[in-house]
């Protein structure tokens, strides 16, 4: 695992942005896992401005992301695909047709149907012959997608009940009501994400930094669903000097290639 500490969060989006885009030069065909929440909003402008100044082309680049509330349709504000759309598809030359996020609109009374959705997500991921790079955001209790502690380490795409704590968390983004927060979401599990052969992991402020030192120094425990990244052959770890402050090695803060 390779951590790498940035002055802030600027720093932390714009070295995240450039580990991506050279994936994005090296194999124009590659496939990035996205992730949502407000840490990659960085990550996404810097590539937003690569593209535009730099024509980073991601036309035949295939994306799958994390994570979708169940409920939701595609034109709610507060479902993930709104926002991959609003911050980065919109405004980058993504071909749709190689988009995936999970959908929101699976009817939850009908398990066998979310079964055989994330069954064909797993294998649609599989297809186009798995993730290079996944991206991805932490919870202060270290959860990854919606895999909140306790989920099993091997899982893969499925349907996962929302804690409370967590929607209690993620109100702020339905008028404070948590009666509006959805209950389920379909989220890659932790074996997904650690099938991916890079795993990009970022963190920003102090609020991230007990989960931070127990991602990078703790057990591996399903407690902590990040600090699975332990295991991976090949995780980078972006932090800023906040979310890195209660690290007790002295990590690399400067690191100009991924060896
Ligand atoms: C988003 C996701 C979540 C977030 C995490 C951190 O797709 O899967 O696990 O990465 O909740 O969210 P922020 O970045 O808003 O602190």
């Amino acid at each position: 695992m390779l951590v790498v500490i940035k002055k802030g969060y600027e720093e932390m989006s714009k070295e995240a942005a450039r580990v991506i885009s050279e994936i994005v030069r090296e194999k124009p065909t590659a496939a990035l896992g996205l992730a949502t929440g407000s840490t990659p909003l960085g990550v996404y402008r810097e590539l937003i401005r690569m593209h535009k100044e730099e024509g980073l082309d991601f036309s035949k680049i295939t994306t799958f992301n994390l994570d979708e509330y169940l409920g939701l349709p595609p034109s709610h504000p507060q479902s993930y695909h709104y926002f991959m759309y609003e911050n980065l598809f919109n405004h980058i030359n993504v071909n749709e047709r190689f988009v995936h996020i999970p959908s929101g609109m699976v009817d939850v009374n009908e398990i066998h149907r979310i079964h055989k959705y994330c069954d064909w997500y797993e294998d649609r991921i599989g297809e186009v012959g798995g993730i290079d790079l996944q991206l991805l955001g932490i919870g202060k209790n270290g959860h990854i997608g919606f895999n909140e502690p306790g989920s099993s380490l091997g899982a893969l795409t499925r349907i996962k009940t929302l804690t409370e704590n967590t929607r209690a968390d993620n109100s702020r983004f339905f008028d404070n009501d948590i009666r509006k927060v959805p209950k389920y979401a379909i989220t890659m599990g932790i074996g997904t994400i650690m099938n991916a052969r890079l795993v990009l992991l970022i963190a920003s402020g102090k609020t991230k930094a007990g989960a931070i030192k127990k991602t990078v120094e703790g057990p591996i425990t399903a407690q902590v669903p990040a600090s699975m990244v332990q295991m991976h052959r090949k995780a980078i770890l972006i932090v800023d000097e906040e979310a890195g402050s209660k690290l007790d090695v002295h990590y690399e803060r400067i690191v100009t290639d991924l060896n």
